[in-house]
């Protein structure tokens, strides 16, 4: 099922996440739910906070369509345990922040470790696109956007907008 995606500014998009227990069946209903409202965006990746769930849990698939098979990944409890020293920029956006877009630095690469839907450990190390969208959405889950990285006036100018779409949303 489809859920809502929260826009900025929410209060709900600022907090710090908590961690999952242990996987249950509400948590995979969760999970597919993130990856069908993802696809739907259509968007790369999906933080359970931007459905309103303060949960750590997040959703990705970064293979472009006509690019090869999905790879629809899930990930609860995601933790970054290295980060390379080379960085890359890439021009980001997110489901909460609609068709807003700006370069953000971030490391090149970064193993994560988490846990998948049957509750087993899972370490991969990611690159290029992989590894800046599991950043941006580990970010979420600590109340932090890919605005909070430009500078005030852009991040406010962005939030303006966003404040004002929200306001023709609410009244449509
Ligand atoms: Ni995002």
């Amino acid at each position: 099922m489809k859920r809502p995606i929260l826009i900025h500014p929410d209060p709900r998009l600022k907090k710090v996440c908590v961690p999952v227990p242990d996987i249950s069946d509400d948590l995979r209903v969760l999970a597919d739910d993130m990856l069908e409202t993802m696809y739907a965006a259509p968007g790369i990746g999906l933080a359970a906070p931007q459905v309103g769930i303060l949960q750590r849990v997040i959703a990705m698939d970064c293979i472009k369509e006509g690019e090869g098979d999905a790879r629809p990944l899930v990930m609860f409890n995601p933790e970054i345990v290295e980060s390379s020293e080379e960085t890359n920029v890439y021009e980001e956006g997110c489901l909460s922040i609609p068709e807003q877009y700006a370069e953000v630095t971030r490391p090149k690469e970064v193993q994560v470790k988490w846990m998948d839907r049957d509750g087993n450990e899972q370490s991969e190390t990611f690159d290029g696109l992989w590894a800046t969208c599991v950043q941006h959405e580990i970010d979420h889950l600590n109340g932090k956007l890919f605005i909070d990285y430009l500078k005030p006036l852009k991040r406010q100018m962005i939030t303006r907008k966003m404040q004002k779409l929200k306001r023709e949303r609410a009244r449509d």
